[in-house]
């Protein structure tokens, strides 16, 4: 050991290249730091903090160790194993290698696995060699999700699809998160409940390392809104015995709504009505509410009234027999003019032409009869938020086309 002009202490080691050796500080036998340092020519320097400090190198060669075979994911990282028994020897005293340089990186024990492939790796010391087989296999390098947003209504479930990229990776078990189990809840299968409103977020990765994860955003929004995500794929749920297709809230003569669905006019309809009412009075027209929410009974008796007075057959045309009015829905209104003229009025016109801006779509339009079922009703709208309302106005479609339930 040498001191020099500096006050540092040289140490000169013989050591194998590359190898590495523990120096140890040591203040009357006490160990006070025990570190590794690597050294390519047998020398290195050390802070000499107090004279009293002494140091104590150690190279020792364990006598036996194991390799065993390891099969890893490309891109993972794992630890190797040798099982030394003597825990004094030195760290750099065993030499890993590979028979294919490119295929990993290895540093000290630990391997990281870079191309597929079946190779051969050694654990060298100056007196011993051991073999082992080293297979890296395909990992999971991708997730691709069905959806990567979802709006959905509170209270359903809807399953997403996770597909792994590439086909032929190993390893392909997937671990479902969400973000806020308040909001939305998901299941190892991908099922997501939405349980109350918010946004959330639904994490999936790969269980094996590399670890992949995608993400999707998930909005939940309560039923009475009858509107949600336009991209999302028709999904089909019947809560409390009403109809969702994508969310939005369908009535019409092949999906009916119990007897006892009585939610009055929904506020939320009511309001864009009014917002509706206001502007149309501002171009010049009075659009009045003529009829808004109507409970089961009520229909009842109506649609009675017509059958005796026109008969079944033609009172089908106009009138829905009661648990297949959308007027049960509470987001469904007459108003204006109750008349077939009243589409060829500049106020009926306004109406067809303006009603989407509020949330709104003339829910029977001409030429749809044999879809709607019912003959062409300019006073009639329906609420269905203003995002859908003008998809579906710029679509042309009438809601069951644009719900692809004809
Ligand atoms: N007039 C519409 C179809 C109804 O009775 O609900
Ligand atoms: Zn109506």
């Amino acid at each position: 050991m040498y001191i020099n002009s500096k006050g540092i202490v040289e140490l000169k080691v013989n050591l194998p290249n590359n190898s590495k050796q523990y120096i140890s500080q040591y203040c009357n036998d006490e160990l006070l730091t025990n570190k590794a340092i690597v050294t390519d020519e047998g020398f290195t320097e050390v802070e000499l903090k107090d004279e009293i400090y002494e140091y104590r190198l150690a190279y020792i060669i364990p006598e036996e160790f194991e390799l065993n075979d390891i099969t890893i994911n490309k891109g993972a990282s794992k630890n190797i194993e040798l099982n030394i028994e003597d825990k004094n020897y030195t760290y750099g005293s065993v030499n890993i290698t590979c028979d294919n340089e490119n295929a990993v990186e290895i540093h000290d024990f630990k391997i990281l696995a870079k191309e597929i492939g079946e190779y051969k790796i050694y654990a060298k010391t100056d007196n011993l060699t051991k073999e082992a087989n080293l297979k890296i296999e395909q990992s999971v390098e991708k997730i691709e999700l069905s959806e990567l947003t979802i709006n959905l209504v509170k209270d359903t479930t809807v399953k997403i699809n996770a597909n792994v990229i590439p086909d032929n990776s190993v390893n392909k078990e997937l671990i479902w998160k969400s973000s806020d189990e308040n909001i939305a809840s998901v299941d190892n299968e991908g099922n997501i409940k939405a349980l109350n409103e918010g946004n959330c977020e639904i994490i999936v990765s790969t269980k094996e390392e590399p670890i992949v994860t995608e993400k999707l955003l998930v909005e939940v929004k309560t039923k009475a809104i009858g509107s949600i995500s336009k991209t999302y794929p028709p999904f089909n749920t019947k809560i409390d015995g009403i109809t969702y297709i994508n969310g939005i809230m369908l009535v019409n003569k092949k999906y009916s709504i119990p007897q006892s669905y009585a939610p009055g006019l929904q506020n939320i309809a009511y309001s864009a009505f009014l917002d509706l009412k206001r502007d149309a009075a501002i171009a010049g027209f009075n659009i009045d509410l003529l009829s808004g929410f109507r409970s089961y009974e009520t229909q009842n008796r109506l649609y009675n009234n017509y059958v005796a007075t026109y008969g079944q057959a033609e009172a089908d045309t106009f009138s829905a027999r009661p648990g297949t009015s959308e007027h049960q829905t509470g987001l469904a209104m007459d108003v204006g003019w109750i008349d077939d003229s009243y589409g060829d009025t500049p106020s009926g016109k306004w109406l067809a032409a303006n009603c989407y801006k509020y949330g709104f779509i003339i829910r029977y339009p001409k030429n749809k009869e044999s879809i709607t079922g019912y003959k062409y009703e300019p006073w009639h709208i329906r609420y269905l938020g203003t995002d859908i309302a003008k998809d579906v106005y710029d679509s042309g479609l009438c809601l069951e086309e644009y719900l692809g339930v004809k």
